[in-house]
């Protein structure tokens, strides 16, 4: 089955990325959020990203213009019903994605492909909550989507192989290196990457080193691009409680324990760059550290 329609649940900053990803790559793109307003946002953000790309001569102007009329706002779950596959990207939370798939099944054609974006949560159980267990797939892109290689490719127990194939095929579609991960807690990249950004909260929440000090230590001391509580805060610190949360439920060990710094942070609602404050801030000229 070839996909020439992708429908996207979830307009933030992974469901944004994919839809610009799969529209430059010539697919008809549906873009659905909660409400309009949030729709809008999400084209604006996939707008100023592609006019970066025209400006770094990554794009041209016309591919530009083309991808952009390819995506078009889907405002309720029905307009996703031409959809080839759903992409669910919506937040990281089991219950609001369960309750998507339930409202969103009856209204997709029977051979629709499903697939989630989740960072985390067991495919097998998301694709239960589904009419199409065997049309249900992880396809996990990596943030920021329209620059990152790697996509994880996860089956579930009962996804089966036309489902796998056609999710692969996308993938190289869209440029991208695909690597298949089993359906375990996290997968291969949140698995090693999580308990790491969760470790450099502990050393945070201990007073080993400052927000500056644990970054700095990490970019020249182990070569990371970025230090782990940029890192963070660039994922979203709600995402990274949830991985860690599912990570501890999931695998029962408590070196997963999620750090209470990181508890408290989400608690306060400074999620990181896109609330403009988490361990840095945002919201002047250059980000300074909350710590
Ligand atoms: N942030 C990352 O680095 C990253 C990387 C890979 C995968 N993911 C995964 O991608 C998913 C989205 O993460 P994000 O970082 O884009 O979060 P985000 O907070 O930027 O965006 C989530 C979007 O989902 C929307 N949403 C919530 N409930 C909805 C519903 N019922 N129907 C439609 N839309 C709904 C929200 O309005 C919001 O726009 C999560 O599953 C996350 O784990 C995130």
């Amino acid at each position: 089955m070839e996909i020439k329609t992708v429908g996207v649940i979830g307009a933030g900053q992974m469901g944004n990325g994919i839809a610009h990803v799969c529209a430059l790559a010539g697919l008809d793109v549906l873009l659905n959020d909660l409400d309009e307003g949030r729709v809008t946002a999400g084209l604006a953000t996939i707008n100023g990203n592609m006019m970066r790309q025209v400006a770094k001569e990554l794009i041209s102007e016309a591919d530009r213009k083309a991808a952009l009329e390819r995506i078009r706002p889907a405002v309720g779950l029905e307009a996703l019903r031409p959809s080839d596959i759903v992409i669910e990207a919506a937040t990281e939370n089991e219950q609001v994605k369960r309750s998507i798939f339930t409202a969103l099944c009856p209204v997709l054609r029977p051979e629709t492909i499903i697939a989630s974006n989740t960072s985390s949560i067991s495919i097998t159980r998301l694709a239960a909550s589904t009419d199409r267990p065997e049309r249900f797939i992880g396809i996990h892109f990596m943030n920021p989507v329209p620059l990152m290689q790697l996509v994880e490719l996860i089956r579930g127990i009962a996804t089966e192989d036309p489902t796998f194939e056609a999710s692969k095929a996308l993938i190289d579609k869209l440029g991208k290196v695909t690597t298949v991960a089993e359906d375990f807690p996290a997968f291969i990249v949140n698995r090693i990457l999580l308990p790491m950004i969760n470790e450099a909260i502990y050393t945070l929440y201990e007073g080993v080193g400052s927000v500056d000090a644990i970054d700095t230590a990490m970019r020249l001391g182990a070569n990371h691009p970025m230090g782990p509580l940029q890192l963070a805060d660039f994922i979203g610190l709600d995402t990274c409680l949830s991985v860690m949360q599912v990570l501890h439920d999931g695998l029962a060990d408590t070196k997963y324990r999620p750090c209470p710094l990181l508890v408290k942070y989400v608690e306060a609602g400074w999620l990181g760059r896109k609330t403009k404050r988490g361990f840095y801030d945002y919201r002047g000229e250059q980000p300074i550290p909350t710590r």
